[in-house]
């Protein structure tokens, strides 16, 4: 990164970048790494814990982890387990101190990683306070977690991928990116449902077919519904497992809602047809007949 390691300066709502290092309170700093150290304010850790509702159930990993904070705080207030990886010795040391000033050292540890090689596959939860490109670095692995993993980042979003939670907070001692003001973006890890779904439902007493052909764009989807002898245009979200899909509602075809909740190959749930005192709640199942690959972000970095 060379040169391009730098703070990123927030202006008007808009990331634009600057080529200098911003100066930030670094208690330690080893030239290592893709960013230079500089802590999330502890209110702020706070809240990303809080949107991203950890629980001691929970699996906390915090990319590049500075002087421990985010993921001793999961510990401490939530119960939660976890590590941090961050490739500064000094800083490394300061977190295991402070994990044991915390006595949460049988919850979490802190290692010598490069957090582009961490093995995520254990994370619930996934924590970031890194510049925009190396978000988008790790935006294809996070996305390949289990469906239902929350990823919170701090200041800098993961392009594209539209946030499904987003705060903004005053923080007045914050000196660095947007000094006074901290951006946190929540997400959820999809289902993957791209592909041709099919279901058979009695629907008004007689038997019948439906076909889907689903795209998926990170959380958003859209694509067809054939039912009897009508094609319906679909769009809907996923939120984790859990999909909600609408068609219909217009040029006299009723309101056709599918929610579900996707497990692997099937999808299991409900369709309501129409509004009001003519809706009709049916349980509905689809089975996947064959996959389709996610949809290409525009801003997909190269791997
Ligand atoms: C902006 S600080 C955030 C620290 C902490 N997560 C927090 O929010 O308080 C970024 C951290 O990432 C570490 N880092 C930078 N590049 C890294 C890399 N490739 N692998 C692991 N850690 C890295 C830095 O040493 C620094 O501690």
């Amino acid at each position: 990164m060379s040169a391009a390691k730098k703070i990123l300066q927030w202006s008007a709502g808009a990331v634009i970048a600057a080529s200098v290092i911003v100066a930030a309170p670094a208690m330690a700093q080893s030239g290592k790494g893709d960013v230079v150290y500089v802590p999330t304010p502890q209110i702020v850790v706070d809240t990303m814990l809080e949107m991203a509702k950890v629980t001691p159930a929970d699996f906390v990993i915090d990319l590049g982890s500075g002087d421990g904070r985010i993921v001793i705080t999961a510990a401490s207030k939530h119960g939660a387990r976890g590590f941090g990886v961050d490739l500064d010795t000094v800083l490394l040391k300061m977190a295991n101190q402070n994990a044991l000033k915390a006595n949460v050292t049988d919850k979490v540890h802190f290692v010598e990683e490069n957090l582009f090689k961490t093995d995520l596959s254990k994370a619930t939860v996934i924590t970031s306070y890194l510049l925009p490109d190396m978000n988008l670095r790790l935006r294809s692995r996070i996305m390949a977690l289990k469906p239902g993993t929350r990823l919170v980042a701090h200041d800098y979003n993961f392009g594209d991928w539209d946030p499904d939670e987003q705060r903004e907070l005053i923080v007045p001692e914050k000196k660095v990116g947007n000094p006074g003001i901290s951006y946190l973006f929540a997400y959820i890890v999809p289902a993957r449902v791209p592909g041709r779904w099919q279901s058979l439902m009695s629907i008004d007493g007689r038997e019948t077919p439906l076909e889907f052909n689903l795209g998926q764009s990170f959380q958003e989807v859209d694509g067809k519904v054939e039912i009897r002898d009508r094609s319906l245009n679909l769009r809907g979200r996923l939120t984790g497992e859990r999909v909600r899909l609408l068609a219909g509602g217009r040029d006299g075809v009723p309101r056709h809602e599918f929610t579900g909740q996707v497990q692997g190959d099937q999808i299991k749930g409900t369709l309501a047809i129409g509004e009001g005192a003519s809706r009709q709640q049916l349980p509905w199942v689809a089975k996947l007949v064959q996959r389709g690959e996610l949809k290409r972000a525009a801003d997909e970095p190269a791997q």
